[in-house]
């Protein structure tokens, strides 16, 4: 069919053109935003799920959500090469949501106070104490200015939590990509809510990512089983699946037989990003109206190039040898969490020797350990492409280095 007409939308994070299910999450961040603006408690989030299951759509729906009722949108996608930027960005990102809340000329004591505390924050970034920011505005005395992230983050994050209140406006942080957030970061964002909470302060912070996020030590860890619920976003289930599937076509005039819908859900198991992208490749490939089993079955090639090429590839594009044939392995031994010492096994070494090449795994974001001692891909589906990708396991040899420590050892 016609593709300038095509509905589906298999890009990161490219809102679709129905969101299906996730009712619950919506309904549960709209409950917060209400309750934290009547001056009363509520859980926030914290939403875990693999690669593609749709935590950046369902993120930029709050954020729409969000807007609508009036609150103020931070947003914010953790990066893993952040290079001590987060305080910076932070600064720069709450800066403008005061502005946006209130302009500076009619900035009353509390919109004030946020600023000179955002300028004591942003300027202890540097050494020198500059902000790159251009923002005349006098640094508050005490407030925002410890050097450490958390009592300066809680300074912050009260100082315009009271802004807002004086607005009656909200904040809301949403955090992508959470897992990587450095446990100290995430660690600041959990004490300051924690702070804000209990001042009853309309400001919150939301996170989606992996389902892998920093280990927290101390206080956090305990603040954070209060202050957060952690849902899992997984695939869709059957009548979700279904309605992502049908109802982009039906908005473009065009069916699936009955058939074709199964086959779809069959090879997708429910899994947003795959729907999108078996329809999009669907419906190049049918005359239509009607897409029909056989359409849905001569896409499937396709779409497994597309998922090959772009989805998948991009992950392994920058795994070392030891780090694919790492993957390979657990390809090998299945789709599901497997033990680290199976893995080793397969590949003819100690656990302990490849504890780092994992570590360095999961850091990138392509495992997650679903319980001590073993991992998982964060990709649906990643063990089926790598025996596609490298259908021989090649065992790297161990380097030169490593074996002249071990035989040193031995002798
Ligand atoms: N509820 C939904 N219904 C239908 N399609 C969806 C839904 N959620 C997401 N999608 C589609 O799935 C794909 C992946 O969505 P998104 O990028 O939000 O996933 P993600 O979980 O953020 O993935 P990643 O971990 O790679 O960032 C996109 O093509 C999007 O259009
Ligand atoms: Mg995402």
């Amino acid at each position: 069919m016609d593709s300038l007409r095509n509905p589906y939308t298999p890009n990161a994070g490219a809102t679709p053109e129905i969101v299906a299910g996730r009712l619950e999450h919506t309904r549960a961040f709209e409950v917060l935003l209400q309750r934290l603006m009547r001056g009363r408690t509520e859980q926030s989030m914290i939403m875990t799920g693999l690669r593609g299951v749709g935590k950046t759509v369902l993120l930029n729906e709050f954020a729409d959500l969000g807007r609508a009722a009036r609150w103020e949108i931070v947003e914010l996608e953790a990066s893993k090469h952040d290079d001590g930027q987060f305080r910076q960005t932070m600064a720069s990102l709450l800066r403008s949501a005061l502005l946006q809340m209130s302009p500076r000329k009619r900035w009353g004591g509390r919109a004030r106070q946020a600023a000179e505390v955002l300028t004591s924050f942003g300027m202890s970034v540097t050494q020198n104490g500059t902000w790159s920011v251009s923002w005349d505005v006098e640094p508050a005395e005490g407030l925002g200015d410890h050097g450490d992230l958390a009592l300066d983050l809680t300074d912050v994050l009260v100082a315009v939590g009271r802004a807002a209140q004086d607005q009656e406006r909200g904040v809301a942080i949403l955090v992508d990509e959470v897992q990587f957030l450095r446990s100290a970061q995430l660690e600041a964002l959990i004490q300051a809510l924690h702070k804000t909470v209990q001042r009853k302060l309309p400001i919150t912070f939301v996170g989606a990512g992996l389902p892998q996020i920093a280990e927290l030590a101390g206080d956090a860890k305990s603040y954070a089983e209060r202050l957060f619920r952690f849902p899992e976003i997984g695939s869709l289930d059957e009548d979700d699946a279904r309605e992502a599937l049908i109802r982009p076509a039906e908005l473009e005039d065009a069916t699936y037989s009955g058939e074709a819908v199964e086959l779809a859900l069959e090879i997708t198991k429910g899994y947003p990003y795959f729907i999108q992208e078996l329809g999009y490749q669907a419906w190049e490939i049918a005359p239509g109206p009607q897409i029909t089993a056989d359409d849905v079955d001569a896409a499937r090639e396709g779409y497994l190039a597309k998922l090959d090429r772009s989805f998948f590839r991009v992950r392994l594009d920058r795994a070392t040898a030891l780090q694919t044939a790492y993957l390979r392995a657990m390809a090998e031994l299945g789709p599901s969490a497997q033990k680290a010492s199976d893995v080793a096994r397969v590949l003819r070494r100690e656990s302990t020797q490849l504890g780092p090449t994992r570590a360095e795994l999961i850091d990138m974001g392509l495992l997650y350990t679903p319980e001590h001692g073993y991992a998982a891909f964060t990709v649906p589906d990643f063990d089926q492409f790598m025996l596609r990708a490298v259908p021989q396991l090649v065992i790297p040899e161990v380097r030169r280095r490593q074996r002249r420590e071990t035989d040193g050892a031995d002798a």
